[in-house]
């Protein structure tokens, strides 16, 4: 793996055609454009023209991209890419007449997958996690968020935040962790959820101790947790100073998208059964509303997210892979901008938008990520394309020729050459 630049090395990207998205609306495009780089920071992005000679001085690298488009690197702000096996049997069920509520109301769904992350060898775990996440970021990605919640005990839960936090430590990708304990009801607590809510309040401050949470989500649903068990623990999160996520409202309207705004939460997540007083709730409390058609296509869900109400009443839109084994097995997030457009009826710059800018604001780094803007991390992507709009027009298809990430170039096809993992990553276990 590339070393990291020193903070003093300035390199100057010229030849682009940029994609800022600086501005509040627009693409904020730049034909003749050029980034200058100091350490893992943009310094400055512009019209190649415009640029101050000062800042030429101390360059010491230069790279001509030919006239291809940049674009912020983009961000996947919904992941659960830690988990052993898989479920294509229970896929096969559902084309078999079951639902997926009624496999997991019979033991399997989630809880499948959490015996099969609790057999898992640790470092089969972190293997298996970074071929997922290395197909993500051959596609421009350059900031991942990755939930637990495959392993439903302190000692599991912990093993899957340090697996995604050595993920991190591996490969050239931002990782935010977030701990979502309160995902389904483990074994050991069957029919005692209030029980396993008070269980997940007292690991909070050890896994939160030991570094190993970045934000904290619960499933609020009727086969998740309801209301008042998720209260319990955002008040628990809450006391420790966590920043909050909620999956809410994926297949029924439980109202947790309202608790979630009261928690001044940064995102709810998959809303298709969102009410309109969820939606104002949001709007006030400013709380990014992450939409994951992947979920949405494979669950077939009919109910489309309240795409309408959310723009009008301002509500910043993000877009996710959601990739996990049960709902969402999906690990293109460039296929998930055509789906969202498709789908959801999202304009392609809202799509753009929803995975750089907004994405970033749902992991609570807006101030840092997401934009091509002076002060922010030096995370680009460089496409082979003419016009950002076609990132959600192409599908099946990667326009992706090369990616910076902190300010360090990588070519964009790490997962055919599968990036040894470092001594601290085999050490892992
Ligand atoms: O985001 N909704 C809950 N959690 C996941 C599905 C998890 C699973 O089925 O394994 C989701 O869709
Ligand atoms: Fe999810």
């Amino acid at each position: 793996m590339n070393t990291h630049p020193s903070h003093h090395t300035r390199t100057l990207w010229r030849h682009a055609k940029l994609s800022t998205l600086a501005d509040t609306c627009g693409w904020g495009l730049v034909p003749d454009g050029a980034v200058v780089t100091e350490g893992n920071r943009i310094l400055w992005a512009g019209p190649e023209a415009a640029m101050d000679l000062d800042l030429t001085h101390g360059v010491t690298a230069e790279h001509d991209l030919g006239g291809a488009l940049v674009t912020p690197g983009l961000i996947d702000c919904h992941t659960h890419l830690v988990y052993g096996g898989h479920r294509a049997h229970e896929f096969e069920q559902r084309l078999n007449g079951a639902s997926y509520e009624e496999i997991a109301r019979a033991g399997g769904g989630i809880r499948s997958t959490v015996t099969a992350t609790r057999a898992a060898d640790g470092v089969a775990l972190l293997r298996m996690a970074c071929e997922r996440a290395q197909c993500l970021m051959a596609e421009g990605v350059t900031t991942l968020e990755i939930k637990s919640g495959y392993g439903l005990s302190a000692e599991h839960e912990a093993r899957c935040l340090r697996a995604a936090r050595q993920l991190g430590a591996n490969l050239p990708v931002t990782v935010r962790t977030t701990a979502l304990c309160a995902h389904a009801l483990p074994p050991e607590f069957a029919d005692r959820p209030d029980d396993y809510i008070s269980a997940v309040c007292e690991w909070l401050p050890a896994l939160h101790a030991e570094g190993l949470v970045d934000a904290v989500d619960a499933f609020c649903e009727n086969i998740g947790f309801t209301p008042a068990q998720t209260r319990r623990m955002f008040e628990a999160a809450s006391a420790l100073g966590l920043p909050l996520k909620l999956h809410a409202e994926q297949l029924s309207d439980q109202g947790g998208a309202a608790l979630a705004a009261e928690f001044g939460a940064l995102s709810c997540d998959h809303l298709e059964y969102l009410s309109a007083s969820g939606v104002a709730a949001m709007a006030k409390s400013g709380t990014v509303a992450v939409l994951l058609p992947g979920a949405y296509y494979f669950l077939r869900e009919t109910k489309l997210p309240p795409v309408q109400a959310l723009r009008d009443a301002g509500v910043p839109i993000a877009i996710a892979s959601d990739h996990n084994p049960g709902t969402s097995p999906a690990l293109s997030l460039l296929l998930m901008l055509n789906m969202a457009c498709t789908l959801f009826r999202l304009t392609p710059e809202e799509a753009l938008r929803g995975v750089t800018v907004n994405a970033a604001r749902a992991l609570g780094l807006s101030a840092s990520h997401g934009r091509l803007a002076p002060g922010m991390q030096a995370d680009f992507a460089v496409w082979d394309l003419d016009h950002p709009n076609e990132l959600a027009y192409w599908f099946g298809h990667n326009p992706c020729q090369r990616v910076v990430h902190a300010g360090v170039h990588r070519a964009p096809t790490l997962v055919a050459s599968r990036t040894a993992l470092s001594p601290e990553g085999a050490r892992f276990a």
